[in-house]
């Protein structure tokens, strides 16, 4: 989820580029750079850092009047100069810029070494110029060329490139973002509209499928190789509202962007037919068949991540799994380093206890994997081997985007380990990955449904103490659960194994306690039932995050989970981000900002 910014026009496209790409950095980025057409070649200026780093290698002024520009969140090959965008051909002639991931570029890459070209980066959009290239060298249009290119790759792309020779910027989407700028006699490209929003509000957007071809006055837009047309939409939202794209806050927007981030996560990772499970880490096949236990450390979110990983692991590749707040890691003994695999989860990669507990490992001599957000964090540089959930930057404080792309990513290392070991047939792992690729369509039904979330907040929102029920994935989920609530709406929330009521808290349920109860498969919901007639018959309301047919007749309010099987409680786990959300909001919190919380804690 980099950020892209076009221009076509009569000035100098430089500042309208370098102010385009300040405007998209309010999220964090990695590298910058852009590629200006000064009449011949593209120039092409990048460098790993801000685009204030990339302000410093800026030339004042160009003669360039057309022009792209890319700020980069790294998902192949780590943050550096020569890794970030644009990215060119071998003559070059060809300046691409790429948001998404492509998931064939390995093979493409192979083909197009095979004919002699030479690759300068270890990222996927480097095929794209190249494809280009070879396209060009048979005679084809630049248009014809760029079409021919995209009907190559698989995966998810906003693309943009200028060519030698033309003055027009050449586009296509494929699940991800990309708009266009309509202004007077110039037209300006965006990841979205906040990188243009000071020159253009009148804005087309592109959809998935599409190549269209900009210039100053003109966008042409082709789908399966017809001419359609897109509507023109005035953007009425101001800067701030924009970045969030039009949502009150960021961690709205971030719940709403999950479909993508889950897909983003999946992406190229997966063979469901084969029941195959592709994580580019190195964990040998011996090597997992030595293991006697995996540990996962982490804190917070990650750790309730960790939970439901733990418990998928064990099921599904029979191995002892144990999961470890970070700061507690140091405490504990009875280590067998050589066959045991530590597996840091954080979502920053900068979280000073579980870069404490990795260190702590590594120095017992365990096996470390990282399962982080950020490409080239502090844990990467600490774990033998990374594995990136593909998430996205996260403003808000809360995570919501991450902790079901860590679970995803979890859940495919649960596969991929029991695969390995035998333990998994290719059937049984088959059915495993249709659940998770039925992850963004199953998570995206559950945001379609926000207005009854809502209405079942502002139904309890007056409450100040709420608690969280479930059972086996259910308990992972139901303490995140809780964490969410409590972090931005203040309120006492807790989380509890459903089983664990009646030894204790039970105490604590009147008839002014809500009890939100995971009900779906993966989460033993039937036993679940006997927990929720339990506080019922206390007086306490009851939420049913319900798997059709489970529970739903035993609760005051039920929200329809869709059937994923063990991903269930994890699509359960949205509604329980959107009512945190509304109870929140509806009394008026700083939620992205929470008191006293960081989203980030680098001290121990
Ligand atoms: C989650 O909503 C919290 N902000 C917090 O618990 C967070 O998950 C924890 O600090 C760990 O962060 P990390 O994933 O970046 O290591």
């Amino acid at each position: 989820m980099c950020g892209i910014v076009g221009y076509a026009g009569a000035r100098d496209a430089l500042p309208v580029l370098s102010d385009g790409l300040k405007n998209l950095e309010y999220r964090g980025y990695d590298s910058a750079g852009v590629a200006l057409c000064e009449g011949g070649a593209p120039t092409v200026y990048k460098t790993v850092g801000e685009v204030d780093d990339l302000r410093a290698v800026l030339p004042d002024a160009s003669e360039a009047t057309v022009g792209v520009g890319h700020t980069r969140w790294s998902t192949h090959g780590e943050p550096t100069d020569a890794n970030a965008h644009p990215h060119t051909d071998c003559t070059g002639d060809v300046a691409v810029v790429h948001n998404g991931i492509i998931d064939n570029y390995d093979d493409l890459k192979a083909e197009l070494e095979a004919d002699g070209h030479a690759f300068a980066s270890e990222t996927d959009t480097e095929v794209v110029p190249h494809l280009v290239e070879a396209e060009l060298a048979d005679g084809a249009s630049p248009a014809d060329a760029f079409a021919a290119a995209v009907a190559r790759i698989e995966g998810s792309f906003a693309l943009a490139m200028v060519v030698d020779g033309t003055d027009a910027i050449y586009l296509a989407r494929q699940d991800s973002p990309l708009c266009v700028g309509h202004g007077d006699g110039e037209t300006f490209v965006g990841s979205d509209v906040t990188a243009f929003l000071e020159h253009a509000r009148e804005v087309t957007y592109l959809e998935n499928g599409d190549v269209a071809v900009v210039t100053a006055d003109e966008l042409v837009v082709e789908h399966d190789g017809e001419r359609v047309e897109r509507p023109v939409e005035q953007v009425e939202w101001e800067a701030d509202a924009a970045e969030k794209g039009g949502y009150e806050h960021y961690m709205l927007k971030e719940i709403h962007e999950q479909p993508r981030a889950l897909r983003q996560t999946l992406s190229g990772r997966i063979d469901a037919l084969e029941g195959e499970v592709d994580l580019d880490v190195d964990l040998p096949r011996e090597y997992l068949n030595s293991l006697e236990e995996v540990q996962f450390v982490a804190c917070g979110t990650s750790y309730h991540a960790g939970l439901y990983a733990a418990n998928l692991v064990e099921e599904h590749a029979d191995v002892r799994a144990t999961v470890h707040v970070a700061s507690e890691y140091q405490f504990r003994g009875g280590r067998d380093p050589w066959r045991t695999l530590v597996v840091a989860v954080t979502q920053s990669g900068e979280t000073a206890e579980t870069l404490a507990a990795l260190r702590e490992a590594d120095r017992t001599g365990a096996r470390t994997l990282a399962v982080t957000n950020v490409v080239g964090s502090s844990v990467t540089r600490l774990a033998d081997e990374n594995l990136y959930i593909r998430a996205g930057p996260e403003i808000g404080v809360a995570a919501t985007k991450t902790f079901v792309s860590q679970v995803t990513s979890l859940a495919l290392l649960a596969v991929h380990v029991g695969r390995e070991r035998d333990e998994l047939t290719p059937t049984e792992a088959s059915d495993l990955l249709e659940d998770a690729r039925g992850l963004p369509g199953a998570v995206q039904r559950v945001l379609d449904a926000d207005a009854q979330v809502r209405a079942v907040a502002e139904a309890y929102a007056d409450s100040d103490a709420f608690f969280f029920i479930g059972r086996a994935l259910g308990h992972s989920v139901a303490l995140e659960s809780a964490l969410k609530l409590k972090e931005i709406s203040y309120d006492h929330a807790e989380g509890f194994p459903a089983g664990e009521l009646k030894h204790g808290p039970l105490a604590l349920v009147t008839d002014d306690t809500p009890v939100v109860a995971v009900l779906t498969g993966g989460a033993r919901a039937a036993e679940t039932v006997n927990s929720v007639k339990e506080v019922e018959s206390r007086g306490a309301p009851v939420v049913g995050l319900c798997t059709d047919g489970i529970g739903e007749k035993f609760v005051d309010d039920a929200l329809a989970v869709p059937d994923l099987g063990a991903m269930s409680p994890l699509v359960a786990n949205v509604y329980a981000q959107l009512f945190a959300y509304h109870v929140a909001n509806l009394k008026g919190r700083a939620i992205d900002k929470p008191r006293n919380l960081a989203k980030s804690v680098t001290v121990e």
